[in-house]
């Protein structure tokens, strides 16, 4: 008999992406931001003492959660810093959804980390199936209500589409939905607004929970270090449930450095968003149809008369061109292709281009 619990002995795990060791990869699987992290990043890590490393760190972050606070306009007490955004996503199922019971509704298709920290939890599971053009039924905050759900995960702008719910829609639904609302923002950089306002104590809602991440907009993937916002009472009871040092010492120093680096960090995502168009419309001229997105990825979907997602997708992966695909409903004729530097998009384009033509025969 196995040691552990049935459902973790049932549990399919989080695949990641590849993490490919080979440098020679044109790597744009993983939506990594393709330009390096801003210079002051690195120097605070340099900062870091020995003595510092002797002692434990914060055990709440708090210099950067008064830093994220400030960024926000918010108060530390609305900040949660976690191992990565995955961490807080963790403690929210943990914190929120019942063992065995009422648990986490979201929309299909999505991150799918949520389902494997549902299973790992042991809760329920109730999805929503995305609109045709990738919106949110209205009545997504109903059907959530309708299971008990606990907790809500809408990711805006939405992964794997790229497209962005407004405000007002977030707002209803906030409204709408007797449980925690998480809206995880882990690509807000690449987008033209993002969920902040919800926080504002004038609108009193005490149910909204956003989710941000250092590893796409500040290129630190590597790091590991998101965090939450949130109404106080949300980030206490999330407090509660986290490892006594969650986040170490020299992650801390740089997302705190990484937070006052905005502007040099902004102009990656300047340029991510321009050869994002680009990278669309020269797909389009290849036959694909592009969603719109306001993230740093696209989902696209190759000519229908020619090779089939999959085999585009292998077809390249033996080029040494990295993108991602998914033998799933809804996304197994698709291509999620991060937008990586204009050099490795016309490497993508080029491959692309000769495979099609490789495949009709030419
Ligand atoms: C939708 C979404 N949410 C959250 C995350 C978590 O990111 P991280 O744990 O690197 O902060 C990711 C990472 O890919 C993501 O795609």
């Amino acid at each position: 008999m196995p040691y552990e619990r049935d459902n973790i002995h049932r549990l399919t795990p989080y695949t990641p992406g590849e993490q490919p060791q080979r440098a020679d990869v044109v790597k744009l699987n993983t939506n990594e931001n393709p330009y390096p992290p801003p210079a002051a990043v690195l120097e605070a890590i340099r900062r870091v003492s020995a003595d510092q490393l002797r002692r434990y760190p914060p055990p709440r972050a708090q210099p950067f959660r008064e830093a994220a606070a400030r960024l926000h306009g918010l108060s530390p007490e609305q900040v949660i810093a976690t191992n990565g955004g995955d961490e807080l996503l963790r403690m929210a199922v943990t914190v929120f959804c019942e063992p065995g019971g009422r648990g986490l509704g979201e929309t299909y298709p999505t991150y799918s980390l949520y389902d494997v920290l549902a299973d790992i939890h042991g809760t329920s599971i109730t999805q929503v199936p995305l609109e045709d053009d990738w919106s949110v039924p209205e009545d997504f905050a109903a059907r959530l209500n309708d299971h008990g759900c606990r907790l809500g995960l809408l990711v805006n702008p939405h992964a794997p589409s790229g497209r962005r719910e407004p405000l007002d829609k977030l707002e209803r639904l906030a409204r709408a939905f007797r449980g925690v609302l998480l809206i995880d923002e882990a690509y807000v950089d690449f987008a033209e607004g993002d969920a902040t306002p919800l926080l504002d104590p004038e609108r009193g809602l005490d149910n909204v929970l956003l989710l941000r991440t250092l590893s796409k907009g500040y290129s630190l993937a590597g790091l590991r270090f998101g965090y939450g916002l949130g109404h106080p009472r949300l980030i206490e009871a999330l407090d509660k449930a986290r490892d006594s040092y969650n986040t170490d010492i020299l992650s801390q120093a740089a997302a705190t450095a990484a937070l006052s680096a905005r502007d040099e960090a902004r102009e990656s995502w300047k340029k991510v968003i321009a050869e994002r168009a680009r990278l669309a419309g020269a797909l389009r001229q290849l036959g694909f149809s592009v969603a719109p997105s306001q993230t740093n990825f696209l989902l696209a979907a190759p000519p229908g008369d020619g090779l089939s997602a999959q085999a585009l997708y292998r077809a390249l992966h033996d080029r040494a061109i990295f993108v991602r695909y998914w033998d799933a409903p809804r996304l197994d004729d698709k291509l999620r292709i991060t937008v990586g530097t204009p050099e490795q998009d016309d490497a993508l384009l080029g491959a692309i281009a000769e495979i099609l033509r490789e495949g009709a025969g030419g």
